[in-house]
Formats: structure tokens, C-alpha cells, sequence
């Protein structure tokens, strides 16, 4: 089957997209018209077919694959819809885009890689804090790993099992974990100041909390130093020396704290396995000796950090069934339940920046894309230098030629960036360009700076439809902190 048979799909906007479409939209494409298709699209099935893989292999590898595709005929799609269709019908540009189909394939991926374990999928809800995103991965199953007191309200909100959640943090305050210990969450112990707050916080609550000791294995996650977290000289967890001093404090406490468990987080982006099956080993050996001071623990936290394809450049990466498998044969000789704490690795490749192209300029040797879209809105390459693919929406002009562009925004900051030395064609003004994998730290680490608002979130439901999930922030939201003064 050929891929041109892909017939372009008119967006059909459910009932939750709440404004108008504006059919004068400005379109670079004015050719693109949109026109009503069949619903089914087969662009997965066309796009998967690889006949020297096994079913099986290739239903594992299906969900890591990117849900959005530039087909043959030069268009990029998620999950069968054109994304300059979706452009085209929005009312404001840059926006997120994700497919909660995608968000479902790598939940499923997880619990899956997980079968034959008592475990519980805390997904981290710092990754992307987005509430619909949230109500989804609670009603497929997943818990919670929350690191401030909003994040613990959010969860509830979203209808989050609060004794399925897991408070992480070095400076967890007070009040918080007061609310934590009235919810029953599980918390992880970060230092002596922390521990002696959560006892204070089990005194105001009237509750005995569940603790974890969130232990620093010192191994070496091999990422940025930015999410490196595992290491001995991190601002989190408690030192190796320190144990028996924890263990003492917990014993003096049996009103306030039951210890369940131990928990380590290495870092983020891991992309070798074997550094969690490391630690792990590192683990369960801390557990064997918690254990033989008759502490009956039953849990292992290994954290979350499995790292995603960002290069899109076909790199075999280990998938949750790699990270999970490392470590089946521990956690199922120690008789424990495993808690992983996944952000990235659910959320960063569902969605997509979508930019416009405001226009393309040369300078000295540089030539630059200047698109709407900015490190307000996307901080990952300003701040770690991260790698983001970015490509056109849309087939170029045919005779565009192919440079290589720095991708910048229009913010009054050099480091306003978000793809540097891209080889592209040159794209028209107003064309679509997408910053792929965005995720997981994109919009819940967006900014106002420049007073550039935050922007609407929309995803691709299940039957193809879009709809709006968040609004976008406007300029009337920052003058309304004012009102009143
Ligand atoms: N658990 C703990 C204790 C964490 O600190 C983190 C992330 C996670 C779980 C989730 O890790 P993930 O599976 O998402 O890698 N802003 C950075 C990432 C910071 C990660 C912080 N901790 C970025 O944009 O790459």
C-alpha cells in the first residue's frame, strides 16, 4: 500500500474545543484545502510494515515509535491527522500538540514490562502537569510522584489514589507534608531535617506516615550534570554513612513512622540499563540490611530516568521491558513490590511544539529561522543544551534550498534557541515547523518572559478528533494579579 493513498483528515473538533474555528486563517498553503475523508486512516499500519520482525517485536516496538510521522507525500501526521490541518484551525500559534493514543501505547508499555510483579507506576507529574493528561494516566492506572504541595493537590484532583503516591523532595515544607500524611502518601526520606518534618507532620495529622528512605547509591547515571541526581555529591538523598543513624530515628518514632521501603533516583535521560541494574544491586543490599534489623520493608523505589530517542536518528534504545527486566529477578528474590517513577519516558514523545515561521534572515555566517515559538515556551536546549528534533510540517516550495539554520525565537535573548546548526529547506513565511518531543519539561517548565503567554495544549483523541486541553494564557491573566492593589 502506498503512503500517497493517505488521504488527508479534516480535524473533527469535539465537543470540549470551545471557540469557533476561524476559516480566515491565515494558511501559507492556500492549496490545502481541507476536505472531509473517511476516518479511518491506515497511516500506522502502512508506516509499521516490516516483515522480518516478529508480531510480538514489532507490538513493542510499535509504542516507542514516533506517533508523529512525515509520510510519503511530505506531510508530517499525528496519528493520521495533518498537522498543518490542525495549524490551520487553531486560533493561536505556537501551540502543544499531543496524541493521548501515544500516551495510552506507553502506559501500556510499562504495565506490560511489569506483569508478574506487584508494582505501582508512579508517573511524575513534573514532566507535564497538564490536568487532562493527568485524569487519563490515573484511569489507566498509574500513581503518582509529586514533589510540592500543589502537585499532591493536583493529583487528588485528577482523582489520584493518594496511598498509590510518593512524595519526593529535598525541601519538602512542613505544611505539605502535612497534607501528605493526612492523604496517606507515601514519603521519601530525603535528610535529618526532612525526616524530623515528617514526624512533626505525623504528630499535626494525627497519622503514622509511610516512609521511604531515599538512599544516594552513588552511581554515575552518565547524563548532564543538570539531572544527575545519584551521585554522592547530590543535593538529594541521604549518605550510605548515614544509614544506621536513619534507621535509629525511625525506631525511636514507631507512633510516627513505619518504614516501607527504599528509594533511589539516578538521574534523568538514562539510556543504558545497566546503570539501574547497578543500583539496584546496590539497593536491595541496603534492603537485605534494613531488613536484618527487623524492619519488615517490602517495597523497592528505583526512580524514574529512562532516557527517549530525542535524535530520531533510529538509535535502539532500551525500551521499559529492557529497565524492567534488568531488575525482575531482584525485586522477585527479595519478595518486593517495585515502585518505578517514570516522567519522560510516558510523556516527552506524545506531543510537539507547533511554531510558524516568521521569518528566515542571514547574519555574518549564520543563517537563522526565526519562528514564533521560543525558549519562554520550550527551555530544554537553552538551559541543557538539549537536542529536540525539529523538522517543517509541510513539503517546502520546490525549489527551497536546503541550509543550515540556527532555529531561534523572537525573545531578547541570545540563548533564545531551540535547534542550532539544523539542516532544513528553507522555509516560507508562516510555514509550520515542529520541535518534536516536547512533552515531558517543555510546558510545565514554560515561562511568561517577554510577556509571551503560555500556550493552548490540544491532543488527538482516540477516534481522531482534537481537542482543546488546556487553555492558552493571555495578556488580560497578567494584568488580573494586579487588580485590586
Ligand atoms: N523521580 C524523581 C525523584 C525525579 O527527580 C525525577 C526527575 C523523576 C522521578 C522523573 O524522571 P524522568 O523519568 O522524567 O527522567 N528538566 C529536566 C529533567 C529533570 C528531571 C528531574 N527529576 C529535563 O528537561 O530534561
Amino acid at each position: 500500500m502506498a503512503a500517497t493513498n493517505l488521504l488527508p483528515q479534516t480535524p473533527t473538533f469535539s465537543k470540549s474545543l470551545k471557540y469557533p474555528l476561524n476559516p480566515k486563517s491565515f494558511s501559507p498553503f492556500p492549496n490545502l484545502l481541507l476536505r472531509p475523508s473517511p476516518k479511518t486512516l491506515t497511516l500506522k499500519a502502512v508506516l509499521s510494515q516490516n516483515p522480518a520482525k516478529t508480531l510480538a517485536a514489532d507490538a513493542q516496538a510499535q509504542r516507542f515509535q514516533h506517533c508523529f510521522r512525515k509520510s510519503e507525500d511530505g506531510f508530517l501526521y499525528c496519528e493520521g491527522l495533518r498537522v498543518q490541518d490542525v495549524m490551520d484551525q487553531v486560533e493561536k500559534r505556537p501551540f502543544y500538540l499531543y496524541s493521548k493514543p501515544q500516551i495510552t501505547r506507553n502506559f501500556e508499555a510499562y504495565r506490560e514490562a511489569l506483569e508478574g510483579l506487584r508494582s505501582i507506576i508512579g508517573y511524575a507529574i513534573k514532566a507535564n502537569n497538564n490536568l487532562k493528561i493527568l485524569e487519563h494516566l490515573r484511569e489507566l492506572g498509574c500513581g503518582a510522584v509529586l514533589v510540592s504541595g500543589n502537585e499532591l493537590r493536583l493529583a487528588l484532583r485528577a482523582g489520584f489514589d493518594p496511598t498509590r503516591c510518593i512524595f519526593n523532595g529535598n525541601g519538602k515544607l512542613l505544611e505539605d507534608l502535612v497534607l501528605a500524611a493526612q492523604e496517606g502518601v507515601f514519603v521519601n526520606v530525603d535528610s535529618e531535617f526532612d525526616l524530623d518534618n515528617i514526624i512533626s507532620a505525623a504528630r499535626i495529622a494525627g497519622k503514622k506516615v509511610n516512609v521511604l528512605l531515599r538512599i544516594n547509591p552513588d552511581v554515575d547515571p552518565q547524563v548532564h550534570p543538570y539531572v544527575a541526581t545519584g551521585n554522592k555529591n547530590s543535593k538529594f538523598g541521604i549518605r550510605n554513612e548515614k544509614l544506621q543513624w536513619f534507621l535509629d530515628a525511625v525506631k525511636a518514632h514507631p507512633n510516627e513512622l513505619k518504614l516501607v521501603g527504599a528509594h533511589c533516583h539516578l538521574g534523568s535521560t538514562i539510556t543504558k540499563v545497566d546503570i539501574f541494574r547497578d543500583a539496584a544491586v546496590l539497593m536491595v543490599n541496603y534492603i537485605d540490611e534494613i531488613r536484618a534489623q527487623g524492619f519488615e520493608i517490602s517495597y523497592l523505589n528505583i526512580g524514574g530516568g529512562l532516557g527517549i530517542d530525542y535524535y530520531h536518528a533510529g538509535a535502539v534504545l532500551p525500551s521499559p521491558r529492557d529497565l524492567i527486566d534488568t531488575v525482575r529477578e531482584l525485586v522477585l528474590s527479595r519478595d518486593l513490590n517495585l515502585i518505578i517513577e517514570p516522567g519522560r519516558s510516558l510523556i516527552a514523545n506524545t506531543c510537539c511544539l507547533v511554531n510558524r515561521v516568521t521569518g528566515v534572515k542571514t547574519n555574518g555566517t549564520k543563517n537563522f529561522v526565526v519562528i514564533d515559538g521560543s525558549m519562554a515556551e520550550l527551555i530544554r536546549p537553552s538551559l541543557y543544551d538539549a537536542y529536540q528534533h525539529i523538522e517543517l510540517v509541510s513539503p517546502p516550495p520546490s525549489d527551497a534550498q536546503i541550509s543550515t539554520f540556527d532555529v531561534v525565537g523572537p525573545v531578547c535573548e541570545s540563548a533564545d534557541f531551540l535547534g542550532k546548526d539544523r539542516e532544513l529547506p528553507t522555509p516560507p513565511r508562516g510555514a509550520g515547523l515542529v520541535v518534536h518531543d516536547a512533552g515531558a519539561y517543555c510546558m510545565s517548565m514554560a515561562s511568561t518572559y517577554n510577556l509571551k503567554m503560555r500556550p493552548p495544549e490540544y491532543w488527538v483523541e482516540d477516534d481522531g478528533s482534537v481537542s482543546k486541553i488546556r487553555h492558552g494564557e493571555t495578556f488580560e491573566d497578567h494584568v488580573r494579579y494586579f487588580e485590586g492593589l
